[in-house]
C-alpha cells in the first residue's frame, strides 16, 4: 500500500540518521517507560538551560532497543522540545511529537506513545515538584501551647463575649 511504502521510506530515514541517540551523562532528568506487549523499552534525558529567566530544552537523547518506529518517532521528538520548556513539551500531542512521520497505522501508534511516555516520565519532575512533606515532628499547636505554659508563657485566650 503507497501509504505504508511512505511511512516505510520516513521511517528509514530518520532511522538513517537518528538524532540524539544515546546516553547522556549529565542530563539533569532521565524517563524510562516500556511496553509489555512488544517488549520495548525507551529511555530519554534531558537537560535544561537558563533563557531570559525561563528554563528550557537545551537538548534530549533516547535510547530505545530495537523498534524502528520509536527510534524514528523519538529521533523527531528529541529535535522538537529543544528550546522548549518543560510545560511546553508536554503541551505536545503524540502526533505532533512524530511530526513529519505522518499518521501512524493504529500497530504503531503505541510506538509514539512510548515515545511520549518516556518524555513525560522525564519532564514530570519539573512541572509538579515533588510535594513537600510536612516534618514528622511538627509540633501541634496544642503542643506548642502546653509548651509555651510549661515555660510559663503567658496565654490569652480571645473572650468571645466581649467582642
Ligand atoms: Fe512496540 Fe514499536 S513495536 S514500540
Amino acid at each position: 500500500m503507497a501509504m505504508n511504502d511512505d511511512l516505510q521510506k520516513r521511517i528509514q530515514q530518520a532511522m538513517a540518521d537518528p538524532k540524539n541517540l544515546g546516553e547522556m551523562a549529565d542530563a539533569d532528568s532521565v524517563g524510562t517507560v516500556g511496553n509489555s506487549d512488544c517488549g520495548e523499552m525507551l529511555r530519554m534525558w534531558v537537560k535544561f538551560r537558563e533563557d531570559g529567566g525561563r528554563k528550557i530544552i537545551d537538548k534530549a537523547s533516547f535510547q530505545s532497543f530495537g523498534c524502528e518506529t520509536a527510534i524514528a518517532v523519538a529521533s523527531l521528538a528529541t529535535e522538537l522540545i529543544r528550546g522548549k520548556t518543560a510545560e511546553e513539551a508536554l503541551a505536545l500531542k503524540t502526533e505532533e511529537l512524530a511530526g513529519e512521520l505522518g499518521p501512524l497505522p493504529p500497530m504503531k501508534i503505541h510506538c509514539a506513545q512510548l515515545v511520549e511516555g518516556a518524555l513525560r516520565s522525564a519532564l514530570a519532575p519539573q512541572t509538579a515538584p515533588a510535594p513537600v512533606s510536612a516534618p514528622k515532628s511538627a509540633p501541634t499547636l496544642l503542643d506548642s501551647i502546653s509548651n509555651l505554659a510549661a515555660s510559663g508563657g503567658k496565654i490569652t485566650f480571645l473572650d468571645e463575649t466581649s467582642a
